[in-house]
């Protein structure tokens, strides 16, 4: 499957989350493709680096998602898609494809009102595709202490989006990993705790990568 993850605001934590989950999904033993759609390369870099597992391929353009990211999908079981931000273009290319959208975002009353105008291509897609990609938010970035806003949680119901239960914490171990060529899962003891909130988000949203999940069984308990 292709998780993309996309707003069309900078700075929200996508290529963060995106280099993050590609570390996670190989650490419990995927076959994982980075699909860095963001002409900055910040994810690719990274994760060159530091996952070295992990397959890496950069589509900066709209033209390249659309003739590569198919024959990508087929290949890999786990494609993560790090979107751009202005290039609206190269987003709507990628969620011609992609099967669930991410979309980060930052929980403050400004980020809440900015959220409908920054993921419009994300309903439009699901008008074309009836009902595709399914769209999750992650708040990121949040401060300690911090507790879901109502602007928040009323920005995303009014735009039909889930919200996950998990929210991503402001922290320097997210900062400093990619400069240091490793992702939060490898980082040691001062990383533990942002390790620990995203292993935490990731089971959340995709309980099937967990090694021995059963779905029936999940059902059942
Ligand atoms: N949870 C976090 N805590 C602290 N810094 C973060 C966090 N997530 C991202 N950052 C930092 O914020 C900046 C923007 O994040 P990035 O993932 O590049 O956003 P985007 O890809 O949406 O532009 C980067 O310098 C990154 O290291
Ligand atoms: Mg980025």
């Amino acid at each position: 499957m292709v998780i993309a993850f996309v707003n069309s605001k900078g700075g929200v934590g996508k290529s963060t989350l995106a280099g993050s989950l590609v570390a996670w999904l190989v650490s419990h033993g995927h076959r994982v493709a980075l699909a860095d759609c963001d002409s900055q390369e910040s994810s690719s870099e990274w994760i060159r680096t530091s996952v070295p597992k992990a397959h890496v391929f950069r589509f900066p353009t709209a033209d390249e998602i659309l003739d590569e990211l198919p024959e990508l999908k087929r290949e890999f079981p786990f494609v993560i898609a790090d979107g751009p931000g202005a290039q609206i273009e190269t987003s709507r290319a990628l969620l011609m494809w992609a099967d669930i959208a991410i979309i980060p975002c930052k929980a403050s009353m400004f980020e809440a009102r900015a959220l409908a105008k920054n993921t419009s291509f994300v309903r439009q897609a699901q008008a074309i595709r009836g009902g595709l990609p399914m769209a999750i938010a992650v708040l990121s970035m949040v401060g300690r202490g911090y507790r879901l806003t109502r602007d928040m949680v009323e920005a995303a119901a009014a735009l039909n989006l889930e919200l996950a239960k998990t929210a991503v914490t402001l922290r320097q171990a997210y900062a400093d990993a990619p400069g240091q060529n490793r992702s939060v899962f490898d980082s040691g003891y001062s990383a533990r705790e942002a390790a620990k909130e995203l292993s935490v988000l990731f089971e959340e949203l995709f309980p099937e990568a967990i090694p021995g999940h059963r779905t029936d069984e999940y059902w059942k308990s």
